[in-house]
């Protein structure tokens, strides 16, 4: 059974704090709305999917902590609280989709309902938009996994599992659905500086699937491609362009690099709602920059000299050429992406077409 990244029960959302792992698994309840934006922004939940589930609950608990007194101060409340909410971290496009289809629920509901039905309605909305996220890690996984063989070696980066989503994971869900099946396999999963996703939390996840996992530092990449270890890449990502150019975590972009200079495939494996229709390539995708004590300081201590100058972008973006193939839950993406994309985005209107 894999961790539950973010619950709700009893009116209560509660979330692991990724910050603590792997030493800890403790979770922790968001009772404010400034403790899921600081959740979010601090990262003790992070990974995109997940992000947006959280968002998605923690709207409710801002809404709540208003306390509206009639239907018009809630919807008001819906509107203040996503726009505070969005403002926690700005590359995850799922947090954005997360939270319109939260303002949209709340825009469409009639103006004689009580304050109370109301609120029940955005819970609703927001489990439903977990339990979907669920639903597509399984169809992603049961996609992906169809690429993994007897015998491979992949290479991960960051972390993609349970603990990013709602469900299983994006490019993790693929592995443990590959183990499931009974395929064997190697998965070496890059530490993922700075905050070490892949480290704490990706090899955490692997070992307690029971699938057989290497950590190896970031630019120990190339060393295991030339070695010949590693027959695919799976990585998920954070926000893809409507040409495919992909963000992830910082450092997925070199990984690409490689795997095309060693003729490896790179599969990206995402959900729908990560690809954004509105930026057409990814020159504007917005970067999170993050502060520079992530990268002068490992967990409090001191690691560069003082002073020194850093640059820390959270993020980084693959050309949508270096790209094999996305997997999705509605499917798999091949070259050339755009219309793909149009379609992923809205199946319908392109058959009408
Ligand atoms: O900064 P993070 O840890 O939120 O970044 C997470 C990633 O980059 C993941 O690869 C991405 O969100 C895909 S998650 C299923």
């Amino acid at each position: 059974m894999a961790v539950q990244a973010i619950r709700w029960a009893q009116g209560c959302l509660s979330i692991v704090d990724q910050t603590l792992l792997p030493g800890k698994l403790q979770y922790i309840t968001l009772d404010t709305e400034e403790d899921v934006w600081n959740a979010i922004q601090q990262m003790k939940v992070r990974g995109a999917p997940a992000i947006g589930c959280c968002a998605a609950h923690g709207l409710v608990v801002g809404v709540r902590d208003r306390k509206p007194a009639d239907l018009q101060s809630a919807k008001e409340a819906v509107i203040a609280v996503s726009n505070h909410l969005a403002s926690a971290r700005p590359t995850a496009y799922s947090l954005f989709w997360a939270l319109d289809r939260m303002r949209n629920c709340a825009a469409q509901c009639p103006e004689d309902l009580s304050v109370d039905t109301f609120m029940e309605r955005l819970v609703k909305e927001a489990h439903d938009i977990q339990q979907e996220d669920a639903e597509m890690c399984q169809l992603m996984g049961n996609y992906g996994a169809e690429f993994i063989k007897n015998g491979d070696g992949i290479l991960t980066h960051c972390n993609t599992g349970a603990l990013a989503t709602g469900g299983y994971g994006t490019a993790l869900s693929a592995m443990f659905r590959a183990h499931d099946q009974g395929k064997r396999f190697q998965v070496y999963a890059g530490e993922t500086r700075p905050l070490l996703q892949g480290a704490r939390l990706t090899a955490w996840e692997l070992m307690d699937a029971g699938i057989d996992v290497t950590l190896i530092c970031d630019n120990t990449a190339a060393q295991v491609m030339k070695e010949g270890k590693i027959q695919q890449v799976f990585v998920g990502a954070d926000r893809i362009a409507a040409n495919g150019d992909t963000a992830n975590k910082v450092g997925t972009y070199a990984l690409a690099v490689l795997a095309q200079a060693h003729n490896i495939p790179f599969y990206v494996v995402a959900p729908s709602n990560t690809f954004d229709a509105g930026i057409s390539n990814g020159d504007t995708i917005p970067i999170e920059e993050r502060c520079s004590t992530e990268v002068t300081h490992a967990f409090g201590q001191l690691t560069a000299p003082p002073g020194v100058s850093v640059y820390c972008p959270a993020f980084d973006v693959t050309p949508n050429t270096l790209i094999t193939a996305f997997i999705t839950e509605r499917g798999i993406l091949k070259p050339p992406y755009t219309k793909a994309i149009q379609w992923i985005l809205d199946p319908h209107k392109l058959e009408m077409a």
